[in-house]
């Protein structure tokens, strides 16, 4: 298995750049394989999440060529298959897009039903709503989802809860149905607008996305189209925590700062100074932060996925903050983790209150789970000698080159085996 080892302290800067949104490409990979003709997406991360769907379309027929670490071409024409394994649901849950895609395309699919994870119980009840809103029939048997409808109808759905999944899933499936589809009490997140522009690239007739009502006019076929993926807000907002962490420096490169205005907000209400520019950032801190209150809201409120990185940055704040997770009911597991960086937190429900500390101590640590890893990083940066963060795999689901981009500032961080003892004190020795 592999971890991070790094020797924490020091302020971080210089200039990083920002991949493409895992959780946009997610939607568009699966998109694009509603058209027989050949689509090319670009500015895709290169993270496991994103390959283990590839592997899933593959799976089915779908024809995938890595053109580069960031570019993929696809086709959709022979897929064979309308039934997607627990295996890639099990590696990447989004997979479940695949459900509204082939529905879309071959009239039916099957997917397993994707488990709990451990952010929460993560149920699908609202993409299932959708689906059978849109004429379709739904039977869960076995774990397995199997959808089915001979010919999909527009429809007018109210989602009761604010889901990005459920909104892609509908949005793919009723974009080849007949007729018009509203969708109303929608995710607006960026990735949300990013899936329709490429819906809308192949001919789709999508409108609405990014407010509360998607109107979607369903089409006869889709076409090819070559589409570039914006770029990931999450990893750009866990740059941003680093840099007030670590009291650092840092420019960030390809962004949209409009999708980060929630977290800027945040960052220089507590502290930290920030420019933006059209497509980048600066932003640095040179001061202890003060203490705040985060509520995690949909978008644009701010995000769940930024929840565990603010936290960290509030572990040294001068004061108590309150930090409200409002999407996920299982989202404080990691604080167990930063108790042993010397962290004063505790948890009541949904609500965690951190007493700020002057600083925290070194310690090992393990990731729970993607962002939950990314920011038990962050804290062992900012503590003074070696940490380690086992589990760093999660971190890999959606990070690409995390650890080289963290050098890239100045850390000293290395991706060793954690049986690689020798390595592990070298390392020690050498950053000391
Ligand atoms: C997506 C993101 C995830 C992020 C989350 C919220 C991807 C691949 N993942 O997850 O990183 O944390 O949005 O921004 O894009 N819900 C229901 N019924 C449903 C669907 C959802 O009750 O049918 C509830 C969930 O339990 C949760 C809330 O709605 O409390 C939001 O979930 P949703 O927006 O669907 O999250 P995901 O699409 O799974």
């Amino acid at each position: 298995m592999k971890q991070y080892i790094i020797r924490g302290g020091k302020s971080l800067a210089g200039e990083v750049t920002i991949g493409g949104a895992k959780n946009a490409a997610l939607g568009i990979l699966a998109a694009a394989i509603m058209t027989d003709d050949e689509v090319t997406v670009e500015n895709l991360p290169d993270v496991s999440d994103i390959n283990a769907l590839l592997e899933a379309i593959s799976a089915i027929g779908g024809r995938v060529e890595r053109i580069d670490a960031h570019t993929v071409k696809l086709c959709g024409a022979s897929i064979c298959s309308t039934t997607v394994d627990y295996d890639y649901i099990q590696k990447i849950r989004a997979s479940y897009y695949l459900l509204g895609a082939l529905l879309g395309k071959k009239g039916k699919a099957t997917v397993a039903m994707p488990g709990g994870c451990k952010i929460g119980s993560r149920p699908i009840d609202q993409h299932i709503k959708g689906l059978k809103a849109l004429g379709a029939t739904v039977v869960s048997e076995n774990s397995m989802i199997k959808v089915k409808a001979d010919k999909l109808k527009g429809s007018h759905i109210f989602l009761d809860v604010v889901s990005v999944g459920a909104t892609i899933n509908i949005m793919l499936a009723a974009a080849l149905s007949t007729g018009q589809t509203i969708i109303e009490n929608v995710a607006k997140e960026p990735h949300i607008v990013d899936v329709a522009n490429f819906l809308n690239s192949m001919g789709a007739n999508i409108k609405g996305a990014g407010t509360d009502v998607i109107r979607v006019r369903g089409v006869e076929r889709l076409h090819g189209s070559v589409y570039s993926c914006i770029p990931d807000q999450i990893e750009a907002g866990t740059f941003m925590c680093l840099a007030a962490a670590t009291k650092g420096d840092i420019v960030l490169k390809n962004i949209i700062p409009k999708h980060l205005e929630a977290i800027s907000a945040k960052l220089s209400e507590i502290g930290a100074d920030i420019t933006e520019f059209d497509d980048s950032m600066r932003i640095s801190c040179n001061k202890r932060v003060s203490s705040s209150v985060v509520k995690t809201r949909v978008y644009p409120g701010f995000p769940t996925d930024m929840q565990p990185q603010i936290a960290v940055v509030l572990t040294t704040a001068d004061g108590v903050s309150t930090i409200n997770e409002n999407i996920w009911e299982d989202r404080f597991k990691y604080i167990a983790e930063l108790r042993k960086m010397g962290a004063v937190v505790t948890v009541e429900g949904n609500v965690a209150f951190i007493e700020g500390q002057k600083e925290l101590k070194p310690a090992i640590m393990e990731a729970p789970d993607l962002r939950a890893g990314a920011a038990l990083t962050i804290a062992a940066l900012q503590a003074d000698g070696v940490s380690i963060i086992t589990d760093i795999h999660y971190i890999e689901r959606g990070y690409e080159n995390f650890d080289g981009k963290l050098r890239q500032l100045g850390a000293s961080i290395e991706k060793i085996d954690s049986d690689d003892q020798a390595a592990i004190q070298r390392f020690k020795l050498e950053v000391i």
